[in-house]
């Protein structure tokens, strides 16, 4: 039989294979359909690779001792010639994890295109992948989700998030857009300047020294701006490259304790700012790669920020130096901001008048109105994220999970706004945010200008099957959430700062039948999970059936 039928015709009309569906255009006369684009392989102008020079000598280390660092934005030139090595190749396209299924694997995703870029490139960058995997395996804890395996992104289980108000640093998140710098504490120093009176080059020892530059130590809550994005993911796709990067849930955040000096006092050490200075820039040693051009990793805040001592050089967190990971030996650290503007493995701050130009800061990390997507983007169209606004998160239960219970459901999460503003109150509601009941103070942690707070709460349910849980959080500005993530829906797919809503099956055993029935389970030796099997007995014997229908009629009546 001959059908215009594709195999998996049922299954791609349903939307359940959404990347599969051809475009309607409808915007000529006759509606024309435009099937997704095949990826034709590879293409590579080996003459043209080879014109550029030895990648040996082009791309090498900047520094001794600074393993894997390449400079890139002193020498335009060699940036020219890595971006033409990249435009002389094609490389697989950017794989589907929006619209097509995410792998079930841990690393979750190998980071193809990035491990490829860092060989096309060569020199230096060749063996970063694998370096930097080998440093996540040392300083990592063996249950992280590795949500990227290069460069690497990973977060905590559920389970683990939560568990300790401080996050142990094998456990605190891990956000990087590039590898990780292998950098010689002796070998290792810093140049501050731009628009300052006198600029200067410190070391560590330098800027450890007490008699010169007071100590700093505060607790800070990072979060990245990305965190909770699979609840955008998973309702409508975004940004075509966020996911690849990482599709984070709940665990890019975390909380810990950083010793270091305040960088307003560095500056004052130059001799202060000049010529209008309003802006500082941070320079990360790492490689970034951004359609097809490699560049440092650079970010900027404003001057006011630095000025309120809200900006840290640490070398420390949580009592030890700063893991490789977490940017050894120095970091910035930007109290209140989202994580991207706190800068790993710093090698330059320079002062600026305006804010840095780099892509991160300008192009990247952007709030977009919902109506804005792929084609009516435009980066001034976005709000350039600092603070985070205020968001919570539920730990435990699980979405779609399945809850046992005698009438209350043991639930636990996090809260944190951004700007040093800090929770004041976290609510639960077990009915869709229709009635919500208030974490008693005594189940949250300690109040903190500058970090989350956690928290655990027994939510009263008498209802029996799927209820929605909601959790927001009102910080002390009386900010709160949005209630529904297409409220806030965003195409850059930063900023997930809705009510965090989970479905869960609730089965109340404070309820005398449903007591019942799980004792019968229990004695017949049934199966309790999954869920959706069907019982192995009747659940209503004839005798009693029958006697309900004597009692109360018959289903139909005749008049
Ligand atoms: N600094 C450098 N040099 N390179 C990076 O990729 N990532 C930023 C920021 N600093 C990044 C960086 C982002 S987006 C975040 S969220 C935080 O680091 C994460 O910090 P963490 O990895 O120590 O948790």
């Amino acid at each position: 039989m001959e059908t215009l039928n594709r195999p998996d015709e049922w299954k791609i009309e349903q939307g359940l294979s959404g990347a599969k569906l051809p475009f309607l255009d409808q915007s000529g006369g006759e509606t024309v359909l435009i099937a997704p684009h095949k990826w034709e392989g590879f293409v590579k102008d080996e003459a043209a690779i080879k014109s550029v020079g030895d990648p040996n000598k082009l791309f090498t280390r900047e520094l001794d001792g600074w393993k894997g660092y390449v400079e890139w934005e002193k020498y335009p030139e060699k940036k020219a010639k890595a971006h033409k090595i990249l435009t002389s190749q094609t490389f697989p396209p950017n794989p589907e994890y929006q619209m097509g299924p995410i792998p079930d694997t841990n690393p979750v995703l190998p980071g193809t295109h990035w491990k490829m870029w860092h060989h096309a490139v060569g020199g230096e960058l060749t063996s970063i992948p694998d370096d930097s995997w080998a440093i996540v395996l040392r300083e990592k804890h063996p249950d992280m989700l590795h949500l990227l395996q290069f460069p690497y992104n990973g977060e905590p289980p559920k389970r683990l998030v939560t568990s300790k108000a401080v996050t142990p640093n094998p456990l605190h998140f891990v956000r990087n857009h590039g590898g990780i710098p292998l950098i010689e504490k002796d070998k290792f120093s810093f140049v501050l300047d731009g628009l300052v009176a006198n600029p200067k080059t410190y070391t560590l020892d330098d800027i450890m020294n007490e008699s010169r530059f007071p100590r700093m130590e505060k607790l800070v809550t990072m979060q990245c701006s990305g965190t909770r994005r699979i609840e955008q993911i998973s309702l409508y796709p975004g940004q075509g490259d966020e996911v690849p990067q990482a599709p984070w849930a709940e665990g890019a955040i975390g909380t810990a304790k950083y010793v270091g000096i305040s960088l307003k006092k560095l500056i004052k050490d130059c001799g202060g700012l000049i010529d209008g200075a309003k802006h500082l820039e941070f320079y990360g040693a790492d490689t970034y790669f951004k359609n097809d051009e490699v560049m440092n990793y650079l970010v900027s805040v404003p001057w006011s920020k630095v000025k309120a001592n809200e900006v840290i050089l640490a070398w420390e967190m949580n009592g030890e130096p700063l893991p490789k990971i977490h940017g050894y030996p120095l970091r910035v650290v930007v109290l209140g901001y989202i994580g991207a503007r706190s800068v790993k493995w710093l090698y330059r701050i320079k002062a600026l008048k305006d804010p840095s130009l780099a892509p991160v800061q300008r192009k990247e990390y952007l709030y977009f109105n919902q109506q804005v997507g792929k084609h009516n983007q435009r980066p001034t169209a976005g709000i350039q994220i600092q603070e985070m606004p205020v968001s919570s998160a539920i730990m435990s239960p699980w979405q779609k999970q399945v809850v046992i219970h005698n009438g209350k459901i043991r639930c636990k999460g996090w809260a944190y706004s951004g700007g040093g503003r800090w929770p004041e109150r976290v609510e639960l509601s077990a009915d869709g945010g229709f009635s919500w009941y208030e974490v008693p103070v005594e189940n949250l942690s300690e109040k903190h200008k500058w970090t989350w707070r956690t928290w655990e709460f027994d939510l009263p349910c008498d209802v029996e099957g799927w209820i929605e849980i909601v959790c927001r959080c009102w910080d002390n500005s009386l900010n709160t959430q949005p209630l529904s993530v297409r409220a806030a829906w965003n195409w850059g797919l930063h900023v997930t700062s809705s009510a965090h809503r989970i479905s869960v099956y609730s089965i109340n055993k404070s309820r005398a039948l449903t007591k019942d029935r799980l004792a019968k389970f229990e004695h017949i030796g049934a199966p309790l999970a999954p869920l959706t099997w069907p019982e192995e007995f009747q659940t209503q014997s004839w005798e009693e059936y029958n006697a309900y229908f004597e009692k109360n009629g018959p289903r139909d009546v005749d008049d």
